[in-house]
């Protein structure tokens, strides 16, 4: 493994791998354990978006990790001028030993990536999240125990979170079901990944997807760059919604997770959210744990 791009590259192997690294760092975290294993490493991370957990999760675990984060926003990189990826990956190649980007275009994880000569970790892009998904699949073993036999329901639009959840969740052998309305589909890249597995199901009932759930996941309704499309999304989102005729159909000790941040009484009702609090924001902390997992593997 030299990036993390998507998960579409990993093995089951090297996703369980980081996982067992991500429990022993937080174990070693929680009891005062030293972890210094990118002692005198540098991460550059690059944000053409908005942030909170990726930002402070990525910038605190390298500190944790004995290294150096620098925040490095598109506003004040020569990238937000123009100059081109294939340039940037050249120069900062020779300065970091690492980067994190979170961007809109994959293609430009991927340039990144290939003209590059250091790791690059995908801190999301518009077509998917792996840092997010690691963290959630590290959050339903938490809970879980394992993941035999899981069935794990997404309920939303077919995004960046859908497209990494079903590439995730089947790689550990899940079964995934998904429900989102006829046009807010995953791309067809993910589609044929998920053909290849016989407990992957995609409805446009929301219904039919959570009967006998063991997670409910959702997520906003229009994500980072879709803004002007927010109201036009709401009236073709509407009912898809975690809530409790929702959670009535799924497992009774169902666990309910959220990528964050999340709107209330859109994607998912206050009261089930604040009765899952719990284990969102175990989930959320978790983030911290699998990347620095995920810099390790790659960086260390
Ligand atoms: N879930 C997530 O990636 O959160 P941020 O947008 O705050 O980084
Ligand atoms: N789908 C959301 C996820 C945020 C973590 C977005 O891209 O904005």
């Amino acid at each position: 493994m030299k990036h993390l791009l998507k998960l579409l590259d990993l093995s089951t192997e090297e996703i369980i791998d980081i996982l067992n690294l991500a429990d022993q760092l937080k174990y070693e975290l929680k009891h005062g354990i030293p972890h210094p294993h990118l002692k005198g490493k540098t991460l550059g991370m690059i944000f053409q978006k908005s942030s909170t957990r990726t930002r402070v999760s990525f910038e605190t675990g390298m500190y944790q990790l004995g290294g150096y984060p620098l925040f490095l926003s598109s506003n004040d990189l020569q990238i937000g001028r123009g100059e081109p990826v294939q340039d940037t990956a050249r120069v900062l190649s020779r300065y970091l030993n690492g980067i994190m980007i979170r961007t809109f275009e994959q293609s430009e994880v991927e340039t990144l990536a290939e003209y590059g000569s250091i790791p690059i970790i995908n801190g999301l892009t518009d077509f998917c999240h792996p840092c997010q998904v690691l963290a959630d699949l590290m959050t339903i073993r938490e809970f879980k125990g394992s993941f035999d036999g899981l069935k794990l329901c997404f309920i939303g639009d077919g995004n960046n979170m859908a497209n990494s959840l079903i590439v995730g969740g089947l790689k550990v052998g899940m079964a995934v079901s998904i429900a989102c309305p006829k046009d807010y589909q995953p791309p067809k890249e993910i589609l044929d990944f998920a053909a290849k597995y016989d407990n992957f199901e995609i409805t446009d009932s929301p219904a039919q997807a959570a009967k006998d759930a063991d997670v409910l996941y959702t997520d906003v309704w229009a994500s980072m760059g879709q803004e002007g499309e927010a109201e036009k999304r709401k009236k073709a989102f509407a009912g898809y919604q975690i809530n409790d005729d929702i959670m009535a159909l799924a497992k009774a000790d169902a666990m309910v997770l959220h990528c964050l941040p999340a709107h209330r009484e859109e994607e998912i009702t206050a009261k089930v959210f604040e009765e899952h609090a719990n284990e969102i924001f175990e989930e959320a902390e978790n983030r911290l744990h699998a990347q620095k997992a995920v810099m390790v593997k790659l960086m260390a």
